[in-house]
């Protein structure tokens, strides 16, 4: 049986319509779920919308619609996403759906059986925009003088009957957890916070609302809605078959890797695995929280006019451009800029110069001189076993950086042996070798060609359809093209006929400043 891989993205909010943040953790996501399949992993990528609670309630009632309308017609916009992004996941998980609100309810029950649950009155804080709690010396001022979140979002008073989960009776254990798993939030300076957020202490966490129905009504009392974020949450365990908690889905797939924004780390890596431990419910394999993007410079917002909306980059640069520069540009994990002078040089520069041109270059060698058929090599020279070497050995090295999340690092090592077969290429110079010693010139346009099959089978995570053109024309068979297939064992048949080579990158025309 094939080892199992579960990873999600955040549940997104149907208040909004999809924008860059929403795109990128997807994106990640997709990445890493892509290369865990060719990897030979069974593989189970949700994503999906959060569509309970006051927020979307409000943005309902704002649209002139009732929620229930509302939430099909925006989360709609969540899945077209996904297919212009060509992201492959698995599920894409409602919270409105029946099978969850069952999920919710059982979570609840089994933490209310475990003493988990009391019903109490909340006095305090709430921001809609975060649907958060927060207390007072938590609050900080606007220009206005208005108090605001930490995030600034307004905030207002609530004073409201309220079910409780005893939070506070975790942090020992929440501490515990970091600390014997170490990797468990990551990046460490993530992790970090969350201990030391945990250190001054945890109060009890309020997880029902009275004062608007949009929710899941608490079991046995239905004045209360559940908190959107404990219905959120739970949405990883539904999709894997909870509440059959032994059921054959359920134990192979879950725990989860969770992948989220910075901004939503508390929930995911204090409330969530409490809820769980308290649940006697694994917790999840990983949280990692990436940064967040501005634009030009500046922090993206709505009234700037500088939101970047993913269906207009995706029609500027290219859909796998923008892949590439998402997750090249950036540290995944460090905050990063999307900027277009960036994009373009991402674009013209590692793609179309570097990658393209070494793949147009050699394809149309071959197509010119060794008769459109995979050239016939004769003895290798030290530096032409260096070059494919160095290009199937990369896959051990993206196996480690894929398991921490390191993109950037990937595609860094990955251009690094672009970089080498460009050195090459330009050193043995096969344009001079056509009259002069035809058999060399057979064999360096081989490694070539062998190397860039190596190289196009590691880019499919990141850029899956130039990586299966590259693949097309390199007559590489669709049940061919995963990473069991690097070895040497499926190298390049000399004599194989190849299709007429066509360029993959376009340069992008436009100034890059
Ligand atoms: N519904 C919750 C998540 C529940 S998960 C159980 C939520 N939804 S959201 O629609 O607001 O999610 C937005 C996601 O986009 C978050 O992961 C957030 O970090 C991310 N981003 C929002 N703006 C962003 C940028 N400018 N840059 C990168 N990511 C950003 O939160």
């Amino acid at each position: 049986m094939r080892d199992k891989f579960y990873i999600t993205t955040p549940i997104y909010y149907v208040n909004d319509n999809p924008h860059i943040g929403h795109a990128y953790t997807t994106l990640a996501c997709d990445v890493m779920a892509r290369f865990k399949r060719l990897d030979g992993y069974d593989v189970l990528f949700l994503t999906g919308t959060d569509e309970h609670g006051q927020k979307v309630e409000k943005a309902a009632r704002e649209a002139g619609t009732d929620p229930a309308a509302f939430c099909d017609q925006v989360s709609e916009n969540f899945r077209t996403l996904a297919s212009e992004w060509n992201f492959s996941n698995d599920q894409f998980i409602r919270t409105t759906e029946q099978r969850h609100i069952r999920s919710v309810q059982a979570l609840w029950r089994r933490l209310e059986e475990a003493g988990e649950i009391y019903l109490g009155t909340y006095d305090g804080w709430y921001a809609i925009r975060d649907e958060a709690f927060y207390t007072e010396d938590e609050l900080g001022v606007d220009d206005a003088g208005r108090k605001v979140a930490p995030s600034g979002a307004p905030v207002e008073w609530v004073k409201e009957p309220s079910y409780f989960f005893r939070l506070s009776a975790w942090q020992d254990r929440l501490l515990k957890l970091y600390e014997d798993r170490p990797d468990f939030i990551l990046p460490e300076v993530r992790r970090n916070e969350v201990v030391s957020f945990v250190s001054g202490g945890l109060n009890d966490l309020s997880i029902s609302r009275t004062g608007f129905t949009w929710g899941i009504p608490v079991p046995g009392d239905p004045r209360h809605v559940m908190y959107v974020w404990i219905d959120a949450l739970t949405n990883y365990i539904t999709a894997a078959g909870y509440p059959d908690e032994t059921g054959e889905s359920f134990t192979s797939w879950w725990p989860a890797l969770h992948m989220v924004g910075k901004d939503i780390l508390r929930f995911h890596a204090v409330y969530w695995p409490a809820f769980l431990m308290a649940a006697g419910i694994d917790v999840p394999s990983r949280i990692f929280a990436h940064g967040w993007w501005t634009s030009e410079g500046r922090k993206i917002s709505k009234s700037l006019g500088n939101v970047i909306v993913p269906s207009e980059i995706v029609a500027r640069y290219g859909l796998d451009q923008v892949r590439y520069t998402l997750m090249r540009e950036v540290n995944f994990g460090n905050d990063g800029d999307f900027s277009h002078r960036g994009a373009v040089l991402r674009c013209n520069h590692d793609l179309a110069n570097d990658y393209g041109n070494l793949a147009q270059r050699v394809l149309k060698m071959i197509a010119r001189n060794c008769e459109g058929k995979v050239p016939s090599p004769g003895t290798f020279h030290e530096q032409d076993r260096e070059l494919v070497v160095q290009g199937r050995g990369l896959v051990d090295r993206l196996r480690q950086h894929v398991d921490v999340q390191a993109f950037q690092l990937m595609l860094r090592d990955i251009w690094d042996v672009i970089g080498a077969a460009n050195r090459y290429i330009d050193a043995e110079a096969p344009w001079k070798l056509k009259a002069a010693d035809p058999q060399r010139m057979e064999t360096v346009l081989y490694c070539t060609a062998e190397l860039i099959r190596v190289l196009a089978l590691l880019t499919q995570p990141f850029m899956p359809q130039s990586s299966a053109r590259l693949l097309d024309q390199l007559a590489i068979p669709g049940d061919r093209r995963d990473f069991a297939s690097i070895g040497e064992e499926h190298r390049l048949r000399p004599g194989c006929p190849l299709p007429e080579p066509e360029g993959v990158f376009p340069r992008l025309a436009g100034n890059e400043s």
